[in-house]
C-alpha cells in the first residue's frame, strides 16, 4: 500500500525528503536542551556561578530558535507534500473516473465516488502530512530521550521501563477495539453521504410526492445512528485518554520519588532530576504519538483502500483509447448473434440478435417498456461491450475501432440526456469543439431548437443552468439533438429523444435531417407507431429477443406484437 501510495509523491519529493531531515534536526535540538538545562542547575544555581547560567541561557535559546525553525519548516514541508500527495490522487483518482465504462459506473455509486474523491483523499492527504513528521519524531525522540535518561541515572531508568509495557498494553486495547469502530464510523458516513445525494438529486420529486417527513425520518435516523458509532469509538478515547494519563503521572511521581531519595542519599543533583525528569515527559509524550499516528493510519488505510479500488478498476478499453481504426468507412452496422447481460446480473438482457442495418436508412427500433431497446443501442458506441457476438460498423468490428473515433462518428442521443451548466453556444460546442456560431444555429435549425434560442435576446449565450434546468422537457430533448448533430456522425442514434415533442415538430425534425445528410444511417427508439411509420425497417423488441423485422404494414400483417402495440395506440388515439 505505502509502495503504491509513493508514486503519487510525484512533484513533491523534495518535501517528503525535507521534512524527516529537519525533524531530525528539530528533535536533537529538543533533546539537547534538557540536558543543558540540568547542567545549569548543576553547575550554575547550585554552585552560584551565575556566569555559566548566562552563558547556557544564550545556548538554550540559541538552540529553542533552531528547533523552533526546523520544527516550523519542517512542518510547512509535511503539509506541501500531503496536499501534493492530496493533490495528485485526486486528479488521478478523476481521471480514472472519466475512462470509466457504463459498466464500471453502474459498480460504483455516484455518492460513494464523491466521498472517495474529497472526503477519503482528505484523510489520506492529512495523514500523510502528520506520518511524515510524527513517525520519524516520536520513535526517533522515544530513543535519545531514552538513552539521555539511562546516561543520566541507570536506576532511576527501570521505574518507567516497568510502566512501559502497562502503556503498551493500554495502546494495543485501544487499537484492538478502536479501529474496527473508526472503520464501522466510515462506512456511516458514506452512508449518509449517499442518502443525502439520492435525496438532493431527487428533491423535485419528493416535494411533489409530499414525502419530505418521510425523507426527514429517514434522515435523523441514519443521523442518530452515526452519531451513536461516533460516541461509540469516542467513548473509548475517553476512557483509555485518563487511563494512560494516570499512568504518566504515576510514573512521574515515581521518579520524584526515587530520583529524592537517590538526592537525599547523595547520589543525584537536582539538576539531573529536572532533566530526567523532561526527558520522562518526553518519552511519553512519543509514546503517546505513536499510539495515535497507529491508529490515524488504519484509518487511512481504510480511506486508502477505498481510493485504489476505484483507481484499480481496469477499464475494458484501455487498449482501443488510443490505438485502432479511426476512420468509419460508412453507417451500414451488422449484428452478428450477439448477447449481452449487465455484469452481476445472472440473466441475458439481451438474446441471439442478428441485424443488418444499411449505410443511410433509416430503423426505428419498437417494444414494451424493459424490452432491451436500449440496451441494444447502447452496444453499438460500445457504451457497453457484447458478451457474445460480435457487432461490426462500416464493415470493421466495433472492437477495431479507436474509442473516441467510434463514439465520435456513432452519435447517441441517450434516453436520459443532460445539459451542462453554461451558456447554449458552450453545451453546443461540447458536441464539437471546432463548430461556429453559423453550424450551431443549422444544427439548432434542424432540431426544431432554433426558434426558442434565438428569440431570446441573448441568444447562443442564453444561460444554461445545471442539468438544463430551465428548458422545458422538449426544448431539453431539441438542444441535446442539436448537441449530437454537432458532432457530425456518419450514424446517429436517438434512443427516445423525441418523446416529450409535439409530434409536428418530431416529423419536422426527421424531414430536416434526411436534408441534412442524406447518408447519415439513423436508429430511432419510439414509443408511439405514428412517428415511425414511414421508416425503411422496423425492429420489434421483446424481452430482449427480436420478435419481427420489416415495414409497417409487413409487421402489420404478421406480428402480433406489434399489431398489439398498434391496435393500442388506436384504441388510445381514439379515447383520447
Ligand atoms: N445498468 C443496468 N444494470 C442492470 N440491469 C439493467 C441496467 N439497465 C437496464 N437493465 C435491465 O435491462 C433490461 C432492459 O432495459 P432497457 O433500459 O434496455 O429497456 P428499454 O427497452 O430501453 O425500456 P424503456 O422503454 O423503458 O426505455 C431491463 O430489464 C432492465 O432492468
Ligand atoms: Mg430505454
Amino acid at each position: 500500500m505505502l509502495r503504491k501510495t509513493a508514486k503519487y509523491y510525484k512533484g513533491f519529493m523534495l518535501f517528503v525528503i525535507l521534512t524527516p531531515l529537519l525533524m531530525i534536526l528539530e528533535v536533537i535540538s529538543d533533546v539537547i536542551i534538557p540536558t543543558l538545562m540540568g547542567n545549569t542547575i548543576n553547575e550554575g544555581v547550585l554552585t552560584g556561578r551565575i556566569d555559566l547560567v548566562y552563558k547556557n541561557g544564550i545556548y538554550m535559546i540559541i538552540i529553542a530558535v533552531l528547533a523552533f525553525l526546523f520544527g516550523g519548516i519542517s512542518t510547512y514541508c509535511g503539509a506541501k507534500a500531503g496536499q501534493g500527495l492530496g493533490k495528485n490522487l485526486r486528479l488521478a483518482l478523476f481521471e480514472k473516473i472519466q475512462t470509466f465504462s457504463f459498466a464500471s459506473l453502474d459498480k460504483f455509486e455516484v455518492s460513494s465516488l464523491i466521498t472517495r474523491l474529497t472526503n477519503d483523499i482528505e484523510i489520506v492527504s492529512n495523514v500523510a502530512r502528520m506520518a511524515l513528521r510524527i513517525t520519524i519524531r516520536a520513535p526517533f525522540m522515544f530513543i535519545s530521550a531514552t538513552i539521555m535518561a539511562i546516561r543520566i541515572n541507570t536506576r532511576l531508568s527501570m521505574v518507567f521501563l516497568i510502566a512501559l509495557p502497562v502503556m503498551m498494553f493500554g495502546i494495543m486495547l485501544t487499537m484492538k477495539f478502536g479501529i474496527p469502530k473508526f472503520r464501522k464510523f466510515q462506512a456511516k458516513i458514506d452512508r449518509i453521504n449517499a442518502r443525502t445525494q439520492e435525496n438532493l438529486t431527487g428533491i423535485r420529486v419528493v416535494k411533489a410526492f409530499c414525502r419530505e417527513e418521510f425523507e426527514k425520518e429517514k434522515f435523523a435516523g441514519q443521523n442518530q445512528d452515526l452519531v451513536k458509532t461516533a460516541l461509540d469509538a469516542l467513548n473509548l478515547m475517553i476512557i483509555i485518554m485518563p487511563f494512560m494519563m494516570l499512568i504518566m503521572y504515576a510514573v512521574i511521581v515515581a521518579v520524584l520519588w526515587f530520583g529524592g531519595n537517590f538526592m537525599l542519599q547523595g547520589g543525584m543533583l537536582a539538576g539531573d532530576l529536572f532533566s530526567f525528569i523532561l526527558y520522562v515527559g518526553q518519552i511519553l509524550t512519543s509514546i503517546m504519538n505513536i499510539a495515535m499516528i497507529l491508529m490515524n493510519f488504519s484509518r487511512a488505510k481504510a480511506s486508502l483502500e477505498r481510493i485504489f479500488e476505484v483507481l484499480e478498476t481496469e477499464s475494458e478499453f484501455v487498449e482501443s483509447i488510443k490505438q485502432g481504426v479511426s476512420e468509419v468507412a460508412n453507417g451500414e452496422i451488422n449484428f452478428n448473434n450477439v448477447s449481452f447481460k449487465y455484469p452481476g446480473n445472472q440473466h441475458f438482457s439481451l438474446q441471439n440478435i442478428n441485424l443488418n442495418i444499411p449505410s443511410g436508412s433509416t430503423v426505428a427500433l419498437i417494444g414494451s417498456t424493459g424490452s432491451a431497446k436500449s440496451t441494444l443501442v447502447h452496444l453499438i458506441p460500445r457504451l457497453y461491450d457484447v458478451f457474445e457476438g460480435e457487432i461490426s460498423i462500416g464493415g470493421v468490428p466495433i472492437k477495431d475501432y479507436r474509442i473516441a473515433s467510434l463514439r465520435d462518428q456513432v452519435a447517441i442521443v441517450l434516453q436520459e440526456n443532460t445539459l451542462f451548466s453554461g451558456t447554449i453556444r458552450s453545451n453546443m460546442k461540447w458536441g464539437n469543439p471546432q463548430a461556429s456560431d453559423q453550424e450551431i444555429i443549422r444544427a439548432l435549425e434542424i432540431s426544431q431548437a432554433a426558434d426558442f434560442v434565438l428569440n431570446r435576446p441573448e441568444g447562443l449565450s442564453a444561460k444554461v443552468e445545471r442539468g438544463g434546468a430551465n428548458f422545458s422537457g422538449g426544448q431539453k430533448q431539441r438542444l441535446c439533438i442539436a448537441r449530437t448533430l454537432l458532432k457530425n456522425p456518419k450514424i446517429m442514434i436517438f434512443d427516445d429523444s423525441t418523446s416529450a415533442v409535439d409530434m409536428s415538430t418530431e416529423a419536422k425534425i426527421r424531414v430536416e435531417l434526411n436534408k441534412f445528410n442524406p447518408d447519415l444511417t439513423k436508429i430511432i427508439i419510439a414509443q408511439r407507431i405514428s412517428s415511425i411509420q414511414n421508416v425503411d425497417q422496423i425492429i420489434v423488441l421483446d424481452n430482449g429477443r427480436i420478435s419481427g423485422i420489416g415495414t409497417h404494414a409487413e409487421l402489420l400483417e404478421d406480428n402480433r406484437i406489434y399489431q398489439e402495440i398498434y391496435e393500442s395506440q388506436q384504441k388510445g388515439m381514439a379515447a383520447g
